[in-house]
This record gives C-alpha cells, structure tokens and sequence, in this order.
C-alpha cells in the first residue's frame, strides 16, 4: 500500500486539523471528507462554542483503524439499518448483495422456512423477513425464520435489532416469525428442534484461513467471526443436508466450493443434488449454493434458476 505523502497531510490538515487522522483508513482526502462528513452528523456539537471531543476521539479511533461502524453503532443492509457493536461482526456489502439476489426470488413464497446459521448481528434472517413482510402486505406472512449464533453478545444484538426493527414497521409480523437462539453448531446437537425441516439453510461462517490485510478486521473484529475453513461446510454435510432443501454458504474461495461440490457428489442419500458457485460484483467467488431437483415443496430450480453458474 503506498505511503501518505507529507504534502497530502498538509493539505488535508489545512482543510480541516482533523482529516490526517483519517487519512490512514481513508487513503484520499475525498474520502477522509466524506468520512468526516459521516462522523460529524453522527457525533454533533451539543452546544454552541464547545469543542467537540467525541468527533475528536472518534477520528483518533480511526487513525488507530478502529472500524467506522463500531463508532457509528451502525451499518446499512438492504433496506434495513443493522445496529452494530464490538464482538459481532459487521454485516458486509458482499453478503448484502447475495441475499437481496435471494429476496427477489423468494419474495412472493408467504410460507418460506429458513434456517440461517453464524447468524451474528441476525442481518440475513431480519432482511429477508422485513422484506417478504413488506412485499407480501396484503397477504399474511406465514414462514419462520431462526437465526443461531454461538456468541451470547451476537444473540443479543440480534434481538435488539429485530425488536428495534419490529417497532418501526408491523411489529407483530416480525416478532412471530422470527426467532434466535444461541448454540454451537459444531458441538452440540438438538439446537434446532429435531423434526424441523426448512426450505433454505443460509450461512455466512467464519472461512478465512489466511493473513487478514486489513488492521481494522484484523484487530477489532472478533476472531470467533472470522477464522476457519472447510469445518463449517462439513458441518453442513455432517448434520444439516438431511434437514433442508437447498442451503447458501458464504465461501471466500472456489476451494471451499469444491469441497462441497465433491462431498455432495458422492453422498450417500435419495436426493439428487444441483451445486453452484455464484461471485459478486467484484468478480470474486463468494456463494456456494445448491438445492435438491427432487422432493421438494418449492420450485427450488425457478428459485435458484438464475443465482449463479451450476457445476453439475
Ligand atoms: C462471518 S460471521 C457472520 C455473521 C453474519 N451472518 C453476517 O453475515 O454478518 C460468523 C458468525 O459465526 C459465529 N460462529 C462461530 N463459530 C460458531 C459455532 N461453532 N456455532 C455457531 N455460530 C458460530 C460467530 O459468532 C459469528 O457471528
């Protein structure tokens, strides 16, 4: 990554003392501007005259790479708004941009079942309800959706943005259809009641296996949210296959991909199983998704018909 210039800390710092401590994260003044922007409606001057010592702070928390929405509290998804806060993870764009492809393919099914695992801030399950409750106005609503989360911090997030959520729009709708729990999928059995079985498994899990780059996930986000590999898809193998009829995963790479695909090829089971991988805007694989092409309550091939590229 280059070096901020001496001369752009100058200019930056002639059009506002502040902007160089933004400079890091932000990398051009434009963006510092717009930052600073951000930060100010966010953190507004309580009285007149009064030196501002939250924005203050706040852009030393940046300069230190601290993320913008553990300082904001908050993160735009869909057309919802997520509260944030540290020990969850922030929702993403990336994630963002697969479940709307998801919600506008299952948007008019008013009785859609989905189970969304390492739920987190529960942004998957809360945009997907808040939308087909919105779409749906006129007919009733009558799916569920579970949201589970290992980290008792990230279920309680999860309540409150549902609960906040539901205070904004038809409350009653949302609360009955939405639930979370809190439990290790990868080591305890019974979380999810036995004979449940749902149409769609989501998961974005933890699956960076690598060096994360950035100072701001590598330092202030949880751990717990972002590290593993393939666990958490031969956890999907191992207990979840049998109890839905498709699944998405979030994967960051097309390895993750294959190993699904090679796990559901030979699979010892009566269904037949369709995978694909699907990218996103930025041309990076990020989905790995596939559906049973045989008893099934939806029409899961029209649903997943045009998510991304099938491999068998
Ligand atoms: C990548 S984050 C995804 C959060 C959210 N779904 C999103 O897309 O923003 C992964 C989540 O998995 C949870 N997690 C990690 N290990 C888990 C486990 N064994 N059982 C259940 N959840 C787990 C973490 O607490 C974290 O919230």
């Amino acid at each position: 990554m280059p070096r901020i210039t001496p001369k752009t800390l100058l200019k930056a710092y002639r059009i506002n003392p502040l902007l160089p401590l933004l400079l890091p994260e932000c990398r051009t003044i434009d963006q510092a501007k717009i930052e600073y922007k951000w930060l100010s409606q966010e953190l507004p001057l309580k009285k007149k005259n009064y030196n501002n010592i939250r924005l203050l702070k706040a852009c030393q928390l940046r300069f230190r790479h601290y993320p913008l929405q553990y300082i904001l509290k908050t993160q735009p998804f869909g057309n919802i708004i997520i509260n944030c806060k540290p020990g969850v993870l922030i929702p993403r764009w990336e994630t963002e941009e697969w479940c709307l492809k998801l919600i506008s393919n299952v948007k008019i099914i008013n009785d859609l079942k989905v189970l969304d695992l390492c739920t987190g801030t529960g942004c998957i399950p809360i945009l997907l309800a808040h939308s087909l409750i919105s779409y749906q106005k006129n007919t009733n609503f009558k799916g569920q959706l579970i949201g589970v989360d290992v980290s008792p911090i990230a279920i309680d997030l999860a309540k409150e943005n549902s609960r906040q959520l539901a205070s904004n729009i038809d409350g009653t709708s949302l609360s009955s259809v939405l639930q979370f729990i809190q439990g290790d999928i990868l080591n305890q059995n019974n979380i999810i009641n036995k004979n449940a079985h749902f149409d769609i498994i989501t998961c974005n899990p933890p699956y960076i296996h690598n060096f994360i780059r950035a100072a701001s996930v590598r330092c202030y986000e949880p751990k717990l949210a972002l590290y593993g590999n393939l666990i958490f898809y031969q956890n999907l193998i191992d207990k979840w296959i049998n109890r839905t009829d498709s699944f998405i995963y979030e994967v960051g790479d097309m390895n993750q991909v294959q190993f699904l695909y090679q796990k559901l090829k030979t699979l010892n089971s009566k269904d037949t199983w369709k995978v694909g991988f699907a990218k996103d805007s930025n041309d990076q694989v990020r989905c790995v998704y596939g559906y049973k092409s045989n008893n099934t309550r939806l029409p899961m091939n029209h649903i997943f018909e045009k998510f991304g590229q099938i491999l068998c």
